[in-house]
């Protein structure tokens, strides 16, 4: 066995986004086009030789291939010692917990997350650092930067690993070792949660519930939590597979997505309590009988009632949510006496606060709640922290909600997302609204009146590093929001999403339907936007 150096050529296009590296598998199948962006995080990490990282992805279509491209080039890089999931399967949390658990420099998670898969769809790769989260900018650039000087990269000659088995190999000098991640995962929702207290609740009440892995990475972990240690009945985890196209579908618990699990959840006979999580199993859907949770009156319910589980009895240090999603975090914390942070998009931005014990909880709008026990978010435990919030309260779903609205006001909240219109047309809105940023202020729109309009720009409190241009904000004088960003994940043209926002204390007029409720705000974004004449499309993609 002995390391090649191959030369290479830049690629100008492997900037991170939100989260990571994401392009189309095509893409990455190109020569070099891997391992220039591996080569480039390797260049742009002091002191990894001997160190270890872990390794895996969410089992979708390249994810084996580029395993063991990684592998080697890893080996030909001087890494001590990898930690690779079994099958190569690693979800974005349990990679977190394994990089924790073992004190791992960093690892690299191969995933698209809730991109479609198959040889048509998306790949990914991102890095972590050692606290198990997401790398913070200065890590990204740093990695961005290498990828345009690139000359050359390492790698090992040598046959692949068989990833199919728990076990130690050698490549080179590097110890690779395969580990079953369910176990130290399982390990950790125990320590968390009560599972004596669900396990009553699944096996003596007659609640019922259904969990989706719409083919995705959590199907093991959720076959063995559920099914395993919990005693719910067989087929309670549908679609618990991970397929390399993920069947198909679309792996995004959203509920056009995940539309046969709220069609279970919506029919006649639906079971107690539903949920969905995606591709890397990092994001969760929580549904109760006939009842969509929206994500962000989640994140508050959960640290409403966080006192009610086990890990987190003695109280919360302070909880962060990112600017799009909505106030109704806020209003807990303040009841709480605890700081609400408001970071931008995407998990990265947790990570500091996290690790200065500064929030216990975190969230975003987008299907995404987490808390300090690792440093990503996490689908299952968000499951896990309902199940366990509804085995001691023992009331449904919808009126855990509902009486907090009651006690709280209603966050009126949706999303509308425009998936892969074209750049120019986005990125002229863009221009279009930001022309607009000195005649709005003051302005008024039926009801509502704009007391600012900005472009959200976040000083990080814990190493002050400042991240400008993180969407556009127009709010009203009644703290109604209209936020209007481009996404940092989509792979195809530009993705456009309107988060709208306002909010209701009278309990008489909370059972109105969302998009009623917030329809003055969807014909005022229209408005100040022409989202139709620059996209292109009379309605959204998305609605949630
Ligand atoms: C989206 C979500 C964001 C999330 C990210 C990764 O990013 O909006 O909250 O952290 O996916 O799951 P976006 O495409 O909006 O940049
Ligand atoms: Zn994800």
């Amino acid at each position: 066995m002995s390391i090649i150096t191959i030369k290479t050529q830049p690629f100008n296009d492997q900037k991170p986004g939100t989260s990571g590296l994401r392009k189309g598998v095509t893409v990455f199948q190109q020569p070099h086009y891997l391992e220039n962006f591996v080569q480039s995080i390797f260049n742009s990490l002091e002191g990894l030789t001997g160190k270890t990282l872990v390794l895996g992805g969410d089992g979708r279509y390249y994810n084996r291939e580029a395993i063991q491209i990684i592998l080697k080039m890893a080996a030909a890089n001087g890494v001590g010692r990898i930690l690779v999931g079994l099958k190569g399967i690693l979800s974005t949390p349990a990679a977190s917990v394994m990089i924790r658990k073992n004190q791992a420099y960093g690892g690299i998670i191969l995933s698209a997350s809730h991109n479609p898969g198959g040889i048509n769809g998306d790949f990914g790769i991102k890095y972590n650092i050692s606290n198990g989260g997401p790398a913070p900018e200065k890590v990204t650039e740093a990695i961005f930067a290498h990828t345009k000087s690139i000359t050359q990269y390492q790698i090992l000659e040598s046959g692949d690993i068989n990833l199919d088995h728990v076990g130690s190999f050698k490549l080179g000098t590097m110890d690779v070792e395969v580990m079953d991640s369910v176990i130290p995962y399982l390990e950790l929702m125990e320590s968390l949660f009560d599972f004596d207290l669900i396990k009553n609740m699944l096996l003596n009440g007659d609640f019922t519930m259904c969990m989706d892995s719409l083919h995705a990475v959590t199907g093991p972990y959720a076959k063995a939590i559920f099914e395993g240690k919990l005693g719910a009945k067989t087929g309670t985890v549908i679609n618990g597979v991970p397929l390399e196209d993920f069947g198909g579908g679309h792996p995004d618990p959203n509920l056009v997505y995940a539309k046969s699990l709220v069609d279970v959840l919506f029919s006649d006979n639906a079971p107690d309590f539903g949920a969905a999580s995606d591709g890397d199993g990092d994001r969760n859907m929580i549904l109760g009988r006939n009842f969509f949770v929206n994500p962000s009156d989640s994140l508050a319910v959960m640290t409403a009632n966080a006192h009610l589980v086990k890990g987190y009895k003695e109280g919360l240090k302070g909880v962060a949510r990112s600017m799009p999603t909505s106030g109704a975090v806020d209003r807990v914390a303040t009841k709480l006496g605890i700081n609400c942070y408001e970071t931008p998009t995407g998990w990265k931005f947790f990570g500091n606060l996290l690790d200065a014990d500064k929030a216990t909880l975190c969230g975003e709008e987008s299907f995404g709640t987490s808390s300090n026990h690792i440093r990503e978010k996490d689908g299952l435990w968000a499951v896990l922290f309902w199940l366990n919030i509804l085995a001691v309260r023992g009331e449904s779903v919808e009126q855990i909600v509902k009486s907090h609205w009651q006690e709280y006001g209603r966050n009126f909240y949706s999303r509308h997302d425009y998936e892969e219109v074209a750049t120019e047309g986005a990125n002229e809105l863009v221009n279009h609204v930001n022309s607009q940023f000195e005649t709005l202020k003051g302005k008024q729109f039926g009801n509502y009146t704009v007391a600012y309009i900005d472009n959200f720009s976040y000083t990080d409190p814990v190493d002050g590093s400042i991240t400008t241009n993180q969407g556009i904000r127009i709010v009203f004088t009644d703290n109604s929001r209209i936020i209007i960003r481009l996404s940092g994940t989509g792979t195809k043209g530009a993705t456009l999403r309107v988060y709208l926002e306002s909010y209701e204390p009278d309990v008489s007029k909370q059972n109105l339907d969302t998009q009623e409720a917030l329809g003055e705000l969807i014909t005022i974004a229209e408005e100040i936007a022409h989202i139709k004449k620059f996209t292109r499309r009379d309605v959204p993609t998305v609605i949630t």
